[in-house]
């Protein structure tokens, strides 16, 4: 499925700064993050190309209006096989409904594959089952958490 005209899935970099916080708001409690720790942050994803790869998606103007980061977990089982996992994904509020979270999710399923992962995986709510099994996933499981 296309993206909207003049919307963009690419890389996150540098310049996303300020739209990509405001985005994430969405999603969860992001708090104060400087320019300074997104770009130590930035540049510690970038140092690991393997196993991190953060996504957006950006309208005309190049604002982000959609995240997305895809890690790929290398694990002895399965003949040392690889394992994507789906975090971070979030659409701003005036974007939803216009399929961009089910773009960035073909995307980042995509990319896992090509790179030779056996399953993609994500935690998420009850209130988005219904969103991710329209992305072609299934319920497998339910997640456990013990927090600090
Ligand atoms: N429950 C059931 N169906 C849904 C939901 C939902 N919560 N949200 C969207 N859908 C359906 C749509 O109706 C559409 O169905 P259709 O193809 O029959 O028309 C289909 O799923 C695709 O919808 P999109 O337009 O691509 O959804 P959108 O771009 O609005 O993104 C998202 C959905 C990511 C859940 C967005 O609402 C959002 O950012 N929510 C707040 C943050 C959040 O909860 N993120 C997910 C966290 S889980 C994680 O990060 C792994």
């Amino acid at each position: 499925m296309a993206l909207p005209e003049g919307y963009t899935f690419r890389k996150l970099q540098l310049s996303d700064y300020e739209t990509y916080v405001e985005n994430l708001k969405v999603l969860t409690t992001v708090g104060e993050v400087s320019l300074e720790s997104f770009t130590e942050l930035l540049n510690h994803w970038q140092s690991l190309p393997e196993l991190y790869h953060p996504y957006v998606i950006s309208n005309v103007e190049g604002s982000v209006v959609a995240t997305g980061m895809l890690l790929i977990e290398r694990k002895l089982i399965h003949e040392c096989g690889l394992v994507g996992h789906i975090e971070d994904i979030s659409v701003s509020k005036v974007e939803q409904g216009k399929k961009l979270g089910y773009h960035m999710i073909s995307s980042l399923t995509s990319i896992a594959q090509e790179l030779g992962t056996y399953k993609v995986i994500l935690d998420c709510s009850p209130e988005n089952v219904g969103f991710y099994e329209k992305c072609g996933f299934k319920n497998s499981g339910i997640e456990m958490v013990r927090r600090f």
